[in-house]
């Protein structure tokens, strides 16, 4: 794949020290903060990113671009935790979440990072769903968190596999700062999420996101009345919420914008 081109980036990001291969793709250094909560979502033009359907939206909306999925899988790549909802969760099947799920090809480049910033092997699975109407067999519960409440955890009692553990909130609508708060004491400092908007919409009402990673992709979807598509956030109202532009990047005819918290 072509490198990935660097269009601007602004002053005093962090930088990990990328391993070459993926600095090459990547079209220079990355780095995050410690701790943070960042978001990557792909959008089309004119702001679709979620469609109805039995297919994965996110590879849909991209046209399956592989350097957004080299871009997926590197920001997994940097996390402790990828942090999703039970919607995104349910309209995947057999997805493991991993960095090299998603973009094979850089496997070992992506378990060298994970070495080199201390991180376990693999970024744990979080899944938020409150009514954990959520298919036990899905293989990547695994290794996963699931946070429930305690009716949906008296639900999954004794379906789910050994390597999944189970935390439970009291509160059918869980808020981010409680669900934050509970990711942090497990340790889980440097989270991902990757939607959907329901979920993100949460976080963002209260302010507690960090960074977004947006690909716009050359795609037009439209949208009618009732059609359930969605945009990046669903369900509250932002007000025109200001974020500062922290780089931008272009793969052809997609870009691959980072913005911060103002
Ligand atoms: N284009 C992209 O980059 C992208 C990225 C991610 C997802 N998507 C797409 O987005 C769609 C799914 O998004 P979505 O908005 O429908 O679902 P979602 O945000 O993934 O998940 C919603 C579910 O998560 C739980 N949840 C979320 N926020 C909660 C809160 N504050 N309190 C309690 N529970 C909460 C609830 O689970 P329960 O149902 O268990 O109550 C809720 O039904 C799919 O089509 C997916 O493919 C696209």
């Amino acid at each position: 794949m072509k490198s990935i081109e660097c269009l601007f980036e602004r002053d005093g990001l962090p930088r990990f020290g990328l391993p070459a291969g993926l600095a090459a793709i990547y079209g220079g250094d990355f780095g995050l903060a410690r701790p943070e909560l960042y978001a990557n979502f792909v959008s089309s033009v004119d702001g679709v990113v979620a469609l109805p359907g039995a297919d994965e939206s996110g590879r849909v909306v991209s046209g399956n671009s592989e350097p957004d999925q080299f871009v997926m899988g590197l920001l997994r790549a940097c996390a402790d935790a990828v942090l999703i909802g039970a919607g995104t969760f349910r309209r995947t099947h057999g997805d493991l979440w991993l960095p090299e799920a998603v973009y094979p090809a850089a496997a070992d480049l992506f378990a060298n990072l994970r070495t080199q910033l201390g991180l376990r092997p693999h970024p744990l699975l979080v899944v938020v769903s409150p009514s954990a109407h959520i298919d036990p067999a899905q293989p990547a519960l695994r290794d996963c968190l699931v946070i429930t409440t305690p009716h949906g955890e008296a639900r999954l009692r004794g379906t789910l596999p050994g390597g999944a553990r189970v935390a439970v909130l009291d509160s059918q609508h869980l808020g981010g700062r409680s669900l934050l708060d509970l990711l942090h004491a497990q340790g889980l400092q440097v989270v991902l999420t990757e939607g959907g908007p329901s979920l993100v919409g949460q976080f963002l009402e209260e302010n507690l996101i960090d960074e977004l990673f947006l690909t716009t992709s050359p795609r037009l979807f439209g949208r009618q009345e009732g059609d359930e598509r969605k945009s990046l956030v669903e369900g509250v109202d932002l007000g025109g919420r200001l974020l500062t532009l922290s780089s931008v990047r272009r793969h052809e005819s997609h870009l691959f914008l980072r913005y911060s918290r103002k």
